[in-house]
């Protein structure tokens, strides 16, 4: 039999462990056998993988795709080729786009746009509002991945529903057997600060962050642990960015409440002092926190707390972001910053640091990933019979991102310009397809497919 491709002569790694001189046979999209380099079977196009890494695809379930109605920020087209040149093989989208994510219209015509434009494969979330409880049954059948609550306010202006309207949604999202995640900024709190901050002339990128203080994030992590334990309903809480937020993670998993987390590289690699050197440019929702909860943060995420790794990815403008002033009035500024590109380098070169190992990688940007949100073996899994999806690694190369244009996004102001890494993706297989070689984006628009859940 000669099937589609073979990749050889590669260390496969998952979370179970690493085979080393191991490959993968696919044909029509599917892994059809996994084993030693020598016994595959022939193919219509070997890669050779050359002691490389590879690794199930890598999941990013936390992007702002910006479309429909964004599209001057971003779209389905440069988030995923961004994605794909970034190794990731299926991204998320975030619901605060234009119509927002409210209703099954909303959420189709999202759908549609990612058949179109995509280069690597796509879900999304809906909204939760005051205005749409009773449109959660519906949102299911459209095929949601799940659901998002906003609790602070945040870039798109989506308000949060009152803590009894949560309670109704919890009651109906436990019936499509779906997660809630959520925004978890106790939203009184930081417009009380913001008031009190911009009334002050409090006004620096630091003023921003520290206008959000942790026990907000602390507070509604707390309160949607105990909304949850009532309604038992899974839940899940979108970039944990504090130790403190992460012990309140912990003790809602030791309680017994079905409540998963991610975090994303921004807070594991930078610290508050970021503010400070790079302004605006890393200011973003919640904020990046103080060494000390940055460091518990961190250990949390050893002890294996977080659950993902997810990036937050938000492009904004450059003028949005005040580029060219990254000191200016922080309240004229945004907040995000785009991602895709510098996760894996992120993630690796903690790895190459030995604060991280390989295996633990891959279970929490890939592997646990899909198995949070009902994508698993399908996706995050190197199966027989699942969908062909690999990100292949070079763990060693060091290199430094001197020039944010060099990365794939519409827009691409990030912090992690000028921060240098060990490691990144060389290759992008999506079902079989290779969307990404060379340095080259190789795929078209339309190659991704929305993941069906049921
Ligand atoms: O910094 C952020 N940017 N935090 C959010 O919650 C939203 C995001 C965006 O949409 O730009
Ligand atoms: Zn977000």
């Amino acid at each position: 039999m000669t099937v589609d491709l073979v990749v050889k002569h590669a260390t496969v790694v998952t979370p179970d462990g690493k085979v080393p001189d191991a490959g993968i046979a696919i044909d029509d999209g599917t892994i059809v056998s996994l084993g030693r380099s020598g016994q595959l079977p022939d193919a219509e196009r070997t890669i050779d993988a050359n002691g490389s890494v590879v690794v199930p695809g890598v999941i990013d379930t936390h992007i702002h795709n910006r479309e429909p109605g964004l599209e001057y920020k971003g779209d389905w087209e440069s988030a995923t080729r961004a994605a794909a040149a970034g190794g990731v093989t299926t991204v998320v989208g975030m619901p605060n786009t234009d119509p927002v994510i409210d209703r099954p219209e909303a959420l189709e015509l999202k759908f549609e746009r990612g058949e179109a434009a995509a280069h690597v494969d796509f879900q999304s979330y809906a909204v939760v509002t005051s205005e749409n409880v009773d449109r959660i049954p519906a949102l299911d059948a459209a095929g949601a991945l799940g659901f998002k609550i906003f609790l602070g306010s945040t870039v798109g202006d989506v308000p949060a529903p009152t803590d009894g309207e949560i309670l109704d949604a919890m009651t109906a999202i436990r019936e499509t057997g779906k997660r809630l995640g959520f925004h978890e900024e106790n939203g009184e709190i930081i417009d009380h600060y913001e008031r009190q901050y911009r009334a002050a002339g409090k006004n620096r990128p630091i003023d921003h962050a520290h206008s959000r203080p942790v026990l907000a994030e602390r507070e509604a992590v707390e309160r949607m642990i105990t909304f949850a334990s009532d309604r038992d309903v899974p839940i899940h809480m979108f970039h944990v960015s504090s130790g403190d937020a992460a012990d309140a993670v912990a003790r809602g998993k030791e309680r017994g409440v079905d409540v998963t987390a991610e975090t994303a590289p921004h807070y594991l690699w930078f610290t508050e002092s970021v503010l400070e050197e790079k302004g605006n440019v890393a200011r973003v929702q919640p904020p990046i926190r103080s060494t000390d909860q940055h460091e518990r943060l961190w250990e949390q995420f050893s002890a294996g707390v977080i659950d993902c790794i997810a990036t937050d990815h938000a492009p904004h403008t450059d003028e949005e972001k005040l580029v060219d002033d990254p000191f200016g009035d922080t309240w004229a500024a945004i907040s995000g910053f785009v991602g895709l590109e510098t996760q894996v380098p992120a993630m690796l070169t903690f790895v190459d640091e030995g604060r991280l190992e390989l295996e633990e990688w891959v279970y929490h940007h890939s592997t646990r990933p899909a198995q949070v949100w009902g994508m698993y073996p399908q996706k995050g899994s190197l199966r027989i019979g699942t969908d062909a999806d690999l990100t292949i690694v070079d763990t060693d190369e060091a290199w430094t991102l001197e020039d944010r244009h060099a990365l794939h996004s519409k827009n691409t102001v990030t912090p992690f310009e000028g921060e240098s890494f060990v490691g990144r993706a060389h290759t992008t297989i999506v079902r079989g397809q290779v969307v990404y070689e060379d340095g080259r984006v190789t795929g078209e628009p339309g190659d991704g497919t929305r993941v069906d859940v049921d």
